[in-house]
């Protein structure tokens, strides 16, 4: 039965997340991990490899990401997409996500000053504020919008841009290129040629950075840029190419996946009436709880890979350098072992051992609390301000890597 599982043609990654879940819970049920033949990929011809180890269950996923000395995320084997990148294009696009040990722990400890609790907690009113302005804007009575673009996109890439410590026009700039990076493979943002709109993203942001770079360089800030602009490694400072491959990596990192873990999370909790209303009535106490249900229901990375670098046992099988392991973040979120019944949304679920910020290794989620307060703010504003939203169903994109959603209409009806 499960060698009838294909997950790597386009049809599967085409369809609803149910859809696909139908799939890999056969796998989890009958094999956690299993062999997987070169993904069929349109775009991306002779990315694909020779074929890759396909990790479902949510043990499996947290044992590799926590051995990272045999599981690599190095950009010298393609980072960590599922199409391994050429390296020079992982480098200079995925930064610290595609680096191993010492490179990456000294890079982690000096970008993560930008993600301190202190800078959080300064940043938690002003996220506050600009969630309040963005669903202020759709809360006439009657008004329709599309959800992902009016609500759920504007305040993440908002968070980036506060970070860089961008001004206009830079962040209206910024938007069309970051949905290019990563959307690239639906007709919705326009491409079908992903290695076309790295290198373009890659070109321009690195354009960016430098103008960046030379004015903090004269005027420092309180910024990331400057921060990173005057910062050394090993006695090293860091080039601008480094610079620019970190702002990529934010902007990708930060952006879709806090965008549509808002959109899945809001579409899941508008058809559920009753917890709607429990969270309105009580947000205190039932906020955090929500923001890690819409996390865990959303998983908005799907996929990262792994190569092996040493001969060792997963889930039974031997794996031998070199090859391909992808971890399957969204199945291990629906783990029927760890999740009792993982279709059911439930902000009141205790414990929520969701994988959705990472498997517990090295890589953890450097922005999770920045994310969560997001979600949190957001969610705060849209069940007490636009109490009767009817919300479409999802328009889905295609793509292996981030679980999208293009596009929802929505109505700010009267209180239902
Ligand atoms: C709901 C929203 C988000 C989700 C689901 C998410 C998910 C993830 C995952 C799965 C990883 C890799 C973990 C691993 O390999 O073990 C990761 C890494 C990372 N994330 Fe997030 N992320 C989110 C939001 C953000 C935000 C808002 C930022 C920053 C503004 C951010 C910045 C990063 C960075 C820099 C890394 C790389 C860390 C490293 O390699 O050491 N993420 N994220």
């Amino acid at each position: 039965m499960t060698e009838l599982i294909d997950l790597s043609g386009v049809e599967f990654w085409g369809r609803s997340p149910r859809d696909r879940d139908r799939s890999l819970a056969v796998l989890r049920r009958e094999a956690p991990v299993s062999r997987q033949r070169p993904l069929d990929d349109p775009v991306l011809p002779g990315a694909a490899g020779d074929g890759y180890w396909a990790v479902v269950g949510h043990a499996e996923v947290v044992a590799v990401s926590r051995d990272p000395e045999t599981y690599s995320s190095d950009a010298r084997y393609g980072g960590v997409t599922m199409e391994a990148l050429p390296p020079a294009l992982a480098r200079a696009t995925q930064s610290i996500i595609a680096m191993d040990a010492p490179e990456h722990a000294l890079l982690r400890r000096l970008v993560s000053s930008a993600f301190t609790p202190r800078r959080m907690s300064l940043m938690d009113a002003a996220i506050r504020r600009a969630a309040r302005d963005i669903v202020g804007a759709v809360a006439e009575p009657g008004r329709e919008f599309d959800f992902v673009a009016e609500v759920a996109e504007p305040l993440p890439i908002w968070a980036i841009c506060e970070i860089l410590g961008l001004d206009e026009p830079d962040r209206t700039w910024i938007l069309p290129h970051a949905n290019a990076m990563t959307g690239c493979r639906d007709p919705l943002f326009g491409g079908t040629d992903p290695i076309g709109a790295l290198r373009d993203g890659l070109v321009a942001f690195g354009a960016l950075t430098a103008e960046l770079i030379d004015d903090r360089r004269r005027h420092p800030g309180d910024d990331l840029i400057s921060a990173l602009a005057e910062a050394e490694v090993d006695g090293e400072r860091l080039t601008d190419d480094e610079i620019a491959a970190f702002v990529i990596l934010l902007v990708i990192a930060g952006n879709e996946t806090t965008r549509h873990a808002i959109a899945h999370g809001v579409k899941a909790l508008r058809d559920s009436p009753e917890q709607w209303a429990a969270v309105a009535a009580d947000p205190e106490g039932l906020l955090d709880g929500a923001v890690e249900e819409m996390v865990r229901w959303a998983t908005p990375i799907m996929t990262f890979r792994r190569t092996v670098t040493r001969p060792a046992l997963l889930g039974g099988h031997r794996v031998t350098p070199g090859e391909s392991v992808v971890l399957f973040y969204e199945s291990a979120n629906r783990d029927e072992s760890v999740f009792e019944d993982p279709w059911r949304f439930d902000i009141r679920r205790r414990p929520n051992r969701h994988i959705a910020f990472g498997g517990g290794g090295p890589h953890f989620c450097l922005g999770a609390v920045m994310a969560r307060k997001q979600i949190r703010h957001l969610v705060a504003e849209v069940v007490t301000r636009l109490p009767g939203l009817e919300l479409a169903e999802p328009r889905y994109v295609l793509g292996n890597f981030i679980n999208a959603i293009g596009t929802m209409a929505a109505t700010n009806g009267a209180k239902p």
